[in-house]
């Protein structure tokens, strides 16, 4: 594998392995992060040999850093004359409810400013006009809470090419029904699902909805994380081992893409753990996770149009993930050097077109 990282075939070393053991880790930083984990728990924490790990693990994530960056590069859309409008992406998102509009403005705005052509907001009732207001540039259907939300919405599919779903979806039962219907009608369709929020509330309530959909994404924060687990796996977490976590889940979903967001955003396709350590900011302001699902939501529609032969055998999935995580963390960076404390999404906003050519043209 042309990775340019460390390959490591985890064997199993006893329960605390055994997330690793189903799977040999690729990608340099991940399998380091492992193997550091492994040299703790054998027994003999050895300071030299840790802290040689670590500086190979320094190396290696900034060569991995330079290969996706360029896997990146290959799957986002040459500028053309010659294309009619949608071609580079027409995202759907679905939530918007009573209490929150931010959420799915703010992952809608990021699609497209990341480059998609058109983006359309399915929303309860009661969030479109809050949602239209806050810009000219959006579709909002209000039709969410109707009864027939899931056709309403079907009628629309064959005009898009990937979904974000939960971004200000919140709870509701009739709400959380139509979009358990949305699911099964985008999963028929074999339309790309990035899902978020409250969204991942649903799926951790019922796990067969994506289970085995590898054209869904789950983005998953800590708590959204350990709700999964505790849905799917159900055992205890080995809190030690972050990467072997996210690859059993995600082999536990039957290879559905997991993207754990934290410190440092973890991602698996069930085969591979890819790191993304981007330099962001200390700041964390709510809202950063749509930006990352909304700018999700378009390139996991280029990697899967451009297809493995351009990412060389990596999950395209895996490198729109990557790219979108690098993205928003390049974002926080790029505010949080302009506005500091005062850092906002919207401030992050902004920065979307600066950092998607610092990152990723050439
Ligand atoms: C998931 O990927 C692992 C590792 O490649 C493989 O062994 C397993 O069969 C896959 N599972 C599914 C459901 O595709």
């Amino acid at each position: 594998m042309g990775v340019g990282g460390v390959t490591l075939a985890a064997r199993g070393r006893g329960k605390l392995h055994a997330a690793c053991a189903r799977g040999a880790v690729v990608a340099g930083a991940g399998a380091v992060a492992l193997l550091a984990v492994a040299i703790t728990f054998s027994g003999s924490p050895l300071p030299a040999v840790l802290q040689r790990t670590f500086s190979l693990y320094e190396t290696h994530s900034l060569k991995d850093m330079e290969h996706y960056v360029n896997l990146v590069r290959n799957i986002v859309p040459a500028p053309s004359a010659k294309k009619h409008k949608g071609q580079d992406g027409r995202i759907g998102v679905v939530g918007g409810c009573q209490e929150y509009t931010g959420a799915p403005y703010f992952a809608a705005i990021s699609a497209l400013k990341v480059g998609a052509d058109l983006v359309h907001v399915f929303c309860a009732r009661e969030a479109a006009p809050v949602i239209k207001s806050y810009s000219p540039e959006l579709i909002v259907h209000p039709i969410l809470d109707s009864r027939d939300a899931a056709q309403e919405v079907e009628k629309w599919l064959p005009r898009l090419h990937s979904l974000v779903v939960g971004p200000g979806l919140g709870r509701d039962d009739l709400l959380l029904n139509s979009v358990g219907g949305i699911l099964e009608v985008s999963k028929a369709r074999g339309l790309p699902v990035v899902i978020d929020a409250d969204g991942l509330w649903l799926v951790a309530q019922q796990p067969t909805l994506i289970q085995g959909y590898q054209k869904a994404v789950l983005t998953p924060n800590h708590i959204e994380f350990s709700r999964l687990w505790e849905a799917v796996i159900k055992g205890p977490m080995d809190t030690k081992d972050d990467s072997g976590c996210v690859l059993r889940l995600s082999q536990a979903l039957g290879n559905v893409t997991v993207v754990r967001k934290g410190e440092q955003d973890l991602m698996s396709d069930g085969q591979q753990v890819l790191v993304c350590n981007q330099k962001g900011s200390s700041r964390r302001c709510g809202g950063q996770g749509d930006l990352l699902s909304g700018s999700l939501g378009v390139m996991a529609h280029w990697a899967l149009l451009a297809g493995p032969e351009r990412t060389d055998s990596i999950s395209p999935l895996l490198v729109a993930a990557w790219g979108a995580c690098t993205l928003t963390r390049e974002c926080n960076q790029q505010a949080f050097q302009k506005h500091g404390r005062s850092t906002t999404t919207s401030d992050m906003i902004t920065e979307v077109g600066a950092a998607f050519s610092k990152l990723f043209e050439t």
